[in-house]
């Protein structure tokens, strides 16, 4: 059976205090709702319909930004999770196949369990629907499991409406839920909201297919795969699983990291084996390292390649666009963007380097400073193989250094300079003989006459 997905998402968050849509919050430097879309990608979904609140553009704009045929569909009044999956129907048609219904708010659910629903699902045709589940050793807010002998659900109970005794079960519903196409409407049009909340419960479908003589599963994983972020205090411990999990990844990958714990991964870091992190190193999204590379403390890497034996940092900001071809050195206090750093070459100490196109065997002297921009427009910059940029020069963009040139510490380029010329830009130094002495003499006799005056 195929199989379509809708994803709650219309919830206020409240608990977030926020005006960004919950779902847009970042994890390990991707927005929740883009975890979710990572999953729809590896899983075979027919059709997807994400259901979003009203006041909510910006979440439809960031879903349709990235590139699969997701149709966003509007909750104007949020009255409950059972609603919302009913809105979401209405959008891809009962010939949707069994629903999958993910929350925007749990991103971290692998495809190898919707796997296991799946086949649970199929095993039998009176199984009306599979949820997942998770045991929590201090469950907190979670609507809970209640199971049979034969551990066969029997019903999901909001917290809200739990007894004490209730609120003691430790098996929890992560919401999300794959219900059998043969069954869907009927048992959607059976929800009620006569509970604490006065919301319609999508959890209420188990105690409706039990009361039809249909059979409801559950698959179990673990808390860190089902967790959910309702405020920011589990926006932060959804970090930590994440962060955690991605380090371990790259250790068993052949990654050093000398102080895993102050590392941080995006989702979608790609890091070869035998690369070395020094400490206190931050990784935003959209980066590439390869083999052989060295990131030393304190450096910062966001839409960046880094290519193999390459040094970084310490203390190396690196933006968007920045990439370091094999054997280049970018050193301390070295901000690059959007620039490609030719092989061999060193950017060691101290520079800007923006919009620019740097060649191989380049040695750009402590204090080079790009001028991209000139308060309008940014402008390229381009140097050639084997250049030599003496310390403290400023490259006043648009321009072109030639190969083997060597431009003079102290300069200001504001002309393109030709293959293997020498270009110096700076005042002539002017050396009086006995100078110093004159002016320390001057000064000293102003000293002691103001002195005699007191
Ligand atoms: C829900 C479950 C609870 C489960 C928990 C797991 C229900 C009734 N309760 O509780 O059993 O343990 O998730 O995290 O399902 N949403 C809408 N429209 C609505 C209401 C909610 O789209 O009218 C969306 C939210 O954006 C969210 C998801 O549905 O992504 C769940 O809603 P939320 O309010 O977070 O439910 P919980 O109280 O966490
Ligand atoms: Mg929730």
């Amino acid at each position: 059976m195929s199989v379509s997905a809708v994803i709650l998402a219309a919830g206020e968050g409240k608990r977030m205090k926020s005006k960004l849509p919950k779902v847009m919050h970042k994890i390990a430097s991707r927005s929740m709702i883009c975890h979710i879309i990572d999953l729809i990608k590896n899983l075979d979904i027919k059709q997807t319909v994400a259901v979003i609140g009203p006041n909510m553009e910006i979440l439809r704009e960031h879903i349709l930004a990235q590139g699969l045929p997701i149709k966003c569909t509007v909750q104007e009044n949020r009255l409950g999770t059972a609603d919302a999956v009913k809105i979401g129907l209405k959008s891809i048609g009962q010939d949707c196949g069994d629903l999958l219904v993910l929350y925007g708010d749990t991103p971290f659910i692998s495809a190898a369990t919707i796997d296991r629903m799946k086949v649970l699902l199929g095993a039998n045709s009176k199984n009306a629907l599979v949820i997942l589940g998770f045991e929590m050793n201090s469950p907190s807010e979670y609507g809970r499991l209640m199971v049979n002998e034969r551990n066969e659900l029997q019903a999901i109970i909001e917290y809200s409406d739990c007894t004490i005794e209730q609120r003691e079960i430790s098996l929890c519903n992560s919401g999300v839920m794959l219900i059998n196409n043969a069954y869907l409407s009927k048992l959607l049009d059976g929800v009620k909201n006569n509970n604490a909340k006065k919301e319609y419960y999508l959890t209420d479908l188990v105690e409706i297919a039990i009361d039809n003589g249909l059979l409801c599963q559950y698959v179990a994983v673990t808390r860190d795969e089902a967790i959910a972020i309702n405020s920011r205090e589990e926006l932060s411990a959804a970090e930590h699983v994440i962060q955690t999990k991605l380090r371990e990844e790259f250790i068993k990958k052949g990654v050093t990291l000398i102080d895993k714990n102050t590392v941080y991964f995006s989702r979608d870091t790609k890091i070869e084996n035998d690369v070395i992190i020094y400490p206190n190193v931050f990784f935003g999204s959209d980066v590439e390292v390869k083999t052989g590379a060295v990131i030393k403390s304190f450096s910062f890497l966001e839409g960046v390649s880094v290519g193999s034996n390459v040094s970084v940092g310490p203390f190396a900001y690196l933006r968007p666009g920045a990439e370091l071809r094999e054997n280049s050195q970018v050193g301390n206090f070295v901000e690059v963007k959007g620039a490609v750093i030719g092989k061999n070459t060193k950017v060691k100490h101290l520079s800007y380097i923006g919009d620019a196109e740097i060649g191989d065997d380049v040695n750009i002297g402590a204090g080079t400073v790009i001028c991209n921009y000139d308060g309008f427009a940014k402008h390229k910059t381009i140097i050639g193989h084997g250049a030599f940029i003496g310390s403290n020069a400023s490259l006043v963009a648009p321009v072109e250094i030639g190969s083997g040139s060597i431009v003079g510490a102290g300069s200001v380029i504001t002309k393109n300079v030709p293959d293997y010329a020498l270009s110096v830009a700076r005042a002539d130094q002017v050396n009086r003989e006995d100078g110093a002495s004159a002016i320390k003499d001057r000064k000293s006799k102003t000293a002691s006459a103001k002195k005699k005056l007191l």
